[in-house]
């Protein structure tokens, strides 16, 4: 039996300061805790959660056809790539030799996140990822902290730390989307299902592998046959006419002869119709393997700006008091198109070409100026920094796809060159019934006219130019900014 040292219960730090440069007192930093083999044994177990369920966001995100549930996917995919960044770097201070990040820890584990992506709906997504997965992951890292000694280990409480701030906010979110999504009758109906979950992560000795591994092959349901990844777009019924490309964002933009203050409402369309960015990034991310970690942070971090440029055109419509719902269209043709008619590669070939294009003059600087002119604060403000965004992205781009390439020059011709082959086929919607390219530009501005009690400019209401003719292929105008 350890007996307590008299001196550590008297040992005081000088002038009052606090002890251990504030981290912990003198007794609780005496006593033992996990040694480097636990705690990197454990650290690898969350590094696996954060990048099966990154894996899962990013997989899930194209073909959930529920706006919010894409968003959400985005930015938590995001934690997600980021901790596991953070926890590689930590295992590989701790004398791992290369680190076996790569391989899956304990099969029952791996069943448990395979079953999740093959969860049939969103109900059950949503209640795998949010009431199981997340909340054993928050428990094993509050497990982390409490067992791991506090001064000894303290780069790995840091990570550990940070990473739980993250996960009880995606639990919190959660809850919430269990409850909206996940009624009783489901609840009931997968409670097996959920027995399952929990059966194997005991059977993986806990999440973090605390306690005994069973062993044996893990029972399977959902993915007893691997599912198999959609990366078509689907949208909730909020976006009505998916193909419709009856408005022009950008000529309409760039005429001069137009007044400023009805461009915000373009640019507020461009914002939103962003969510076709994320729809295609995460078929790239699904699709691409054997690249570095970094590649997955650096896209995921992308794939969330463009979710969040979504969801500041959508505020940008709520706050000028225009249901979007209601008076704008916002298509899918863009991501359908490149995620069903390009090899991944293409995709990020067209999408570095596309924002490449956004840096000179008739830019992302352009729409900045354009909204600061129209006089409203709020259209500034986001174009502010959609452009500061998209200036990473083009550097993003740089990083991964155009070093892959080799230079400069290939990179941007051979995304013009993609670009080109993409077929957006303006007729074949209409002969097959699925958009009569509807005109919803007069309704809208009529509406920003009524919101704002002023009558309508004759001009501005006359807007009718289309994508079919000045097509979303235009060099200089890109459709996806
Ligand atoms: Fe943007
Ligand atoms: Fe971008
Ligand atoms: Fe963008």
């Amino acid at each position: 039996m350890s007996v307590v040292s008299p001196l550590l219960k008297n040992y005081l730090p000088h002038a009052g300061l606090p002890p251990l440069a504030g981290i912990v007192g003198f007794a609780e930093a005496a006593c033992a805790g996990l040694s480097v083999e636990t705690s990197v044994t454990r650290l690898k177990r969350y590094h696996w959660a954060f990048r099966r369920l990154h894996e899962i966001f990013i997989k899930r995100l194209t073909a959930e056809p529920i706006y919010e549930l894409k968003m959400v996917f985005s930015l938590h995919a995001h934690y997600c790539a980021e901790h596991a960044a953070a926890l590689r770097t930590r295992v590989a201070e701790m004398r791992e030799p290369p680190l076996g990040l790569d391989t899956v820890p304990d099969a029952a584990l791996d069943a448990f996140f395979d079953e999740l992506l093959a969860a049939p709906d969103a109900g059950a997504l949503v209640l795998g990822v949010y009431e199981t997965a997340l909340p054993a992951l928050a428990e094993g890292l509050r497990r982390h902290l409490a067992e791991t000694n506090k001064l000894v280990d303290h780069p790995s409480v840091r990570v550990c730390r940070f990473a739980l701030l993250e996960v009880d906010e995606m639990c919190a979110y959660g809850r919430q989307a269990v409850s909206a999504l996940a009624g009783d009758a489901q609840r009931q109906e997968l409670s097996s299902w959920s027995e399952l979950l929990h059966g194997l992560l005991v059977q993986s000795g806990g999440l973090d592998g605390s306690r005994e591994s069973k062993g044996g092959v893990p029972a399977r349901r959902f993915s007893a046959k691997p599912p198999v990844y959609d990366k078509v777009p689907k949208r909730d019924e909020r976006f009505v006419d998916s193909y419709n490309m009856g408005v022009h964002a950008e000529v309409f933009l760039y005429d001069e002869t137009m007044p400023m203050e009805p461009k915000t409402l373009m640019l507020y369309y461009k914002r939103l119709r962003e969510i076709d960015v994320p729809e295609m990034m995460a078929s790239i991310l699904a699709e691409t393997a054997d690249k570095p970690w970094d590649y997955t942070v650096d896209m995921t971090r992308q794939l969330w700006d463009e979710a969040r440029h979504a969801m500041m055109g959508e505020v940008g419509f709520l706050q000028a008091g225009i249901d979007w719902r209601q008076f704008v269209r916002i298509n899918f043709t863009w991501s359908l198109a490149l995620n069903t008619q390009l090899a991944p590669l293409d995709r990020h070939a067209v999408l570095y070409f596309i924002e490449q294009g956004l840096m000179p003059k008739t830019g992302k600087r352009y729409e900045w100026e354009t909204a600061i002119a129209s006089g409203e604060g709020f259209a500034a403000l986001i174009q502010d920094y959609d452009w500061a965004d998209e200036v990473l992205h083009a550097r993003i781009g740089r990083d991964w796809y155009v070093k892959q390439m080799g230079d400069t020059r290939t990179a941007v011709d051979y995304g013009d060159a993609c670009w080109s082959r993409v077929l957006i086929d303006w007729k074949s919607y209409i002969e097959r019934g699925l958009t009569r390219h509807e005109n919803w530009w007069p309704g809208l501005y009529r509406e920003w006219c009524r919101v704002r009690g002023i009558e309508p400019d004759p001009v501005v209401l006359a807007y009718h130019t289309t994508y079919e003719t000045a097509r979303a292929d235009l060099k200089e105008l890109s459709s996806s900014g």
